[in-house]
């Protein structure tokens, strides 16, 4: 179990190369090893790998190249429902088409070894941890192949039944119920987050000796304050990113590498 920690503002540990790099990894592998309840907590970066765009790279992100006010609003689908709608099918064709890579299946094995309980919370919507064999997942941000009313009107919120989204119309097809738009059933800006998964990921930050945190640059709230939670319930932090992030001042160990590189040797048996 975790130790002593040091008060939440300071510079933690970084991994980029050499003899340091090796000691920061190896140190939190052995936190990882012992922990008893382990936060994965991960944002797009660690998709990138199986071809899905961030949101926030200077060139390859998403929101360097399109509108989220436009595409990622309720304001934006009721001005125009077929942009946002062909926007989404082009994503949920990339996401069909994208493959879980070595990062996801670290993750997966790391679960399924059993001795610990681990929880994979993401703000991804692409499901590839669900794909990859990850059973514990809370997807704050919901999922892409998901369709809900645009009106809420009382169907149930998944409601992928309702049409084949691998044959995507050109425009929002109608609420099989009332006949209002459907909608992607992710959260867009403005927007709660699901309550029941909120909380359950807050209690999970709280309760854990560790949280592997990879590829989010931790600046969209509540998810951000994810991390924050765990130091404060006493968890080792471990940053998993090529980047600086918004959390690296109260990291106990940052790992400067692509989640496909880090990931499996920081979670090996
Ligand atoms: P961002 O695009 O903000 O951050 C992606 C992070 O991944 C950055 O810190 C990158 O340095 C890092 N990264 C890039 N390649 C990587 C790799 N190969 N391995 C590991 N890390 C890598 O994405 P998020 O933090 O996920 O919200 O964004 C949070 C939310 O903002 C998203 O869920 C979305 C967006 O608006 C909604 O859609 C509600």
């Amino acid at each position: 179990m975790p130790g002593e920690h040091e008060p939440m503002k300071r510079r933690s540990p970084v991994a980029e190369t050499g003899i340091a790099a090796d000691a920061v990894v190896a140190r939190a592998r052995a936190w990882l090893r012992e922990a008893g309840r382990v936060v994965v907590f991960t944002g797009a970066g660690v998709s990138a790998e199986s071809g899905i765009a961030t949101f926030r790279d200077a060139l390859t992100g998403l929101w360097a190249r399109f509108d989220p006010q436009a595409l990622a609003t309720e304001a934006g689908f009721r001005a125009d429902p077929a942009l946002v709608w062909r926007w989404y099918a082009e994503r949920r064709a990339a996401v069909a088409k994208a493959r879980p890579h070595a990062g996801h299946a670290a993750i997966a094995a790391y679960e399924a070894r059993g001795g610990r309980r681990v929880d994979v919370v993401t703000q991804n919507v692409d499901g590839l941890h669900r794909r990859a064999g990850s059973r514990n997942v809370l997807e704050l941000h919901g999922d892409i192949t998901r369709v809900k009313c645009l009106e809420g009107c009382g169907t149930p919120e998944s409601i992928d039944a309702a049409f084949d989204w691998r044959g995507d119309p050109r425009e929002p097809p109608p609420c099989p119920r009332c006949g209002a738009p459907l909608r992607p059933d992710v959260v867009w800006f403005g927007e709660f987050l699901p309550e029941a998964v909120l909380a359950e990921a807050q209690r999970a930050a709280s309760a854990c000796d560790a949280m592997l945190v990879v590829g989010t640059s931790a600046l969209v709230h509540p998810a951000a304050e994810l991390p924050m939670l765990a130091r404060r319930g006493g968890a080792r932090l471990i940053v998993v990113d090529p980047a600086e992030t918004a959390i690296d001042d109260i990291a106990d160990a940052r790992i400067r590498a692509p989640a496909a590189v880090a990931l499996p040797s920081l979670l090996a048996e």
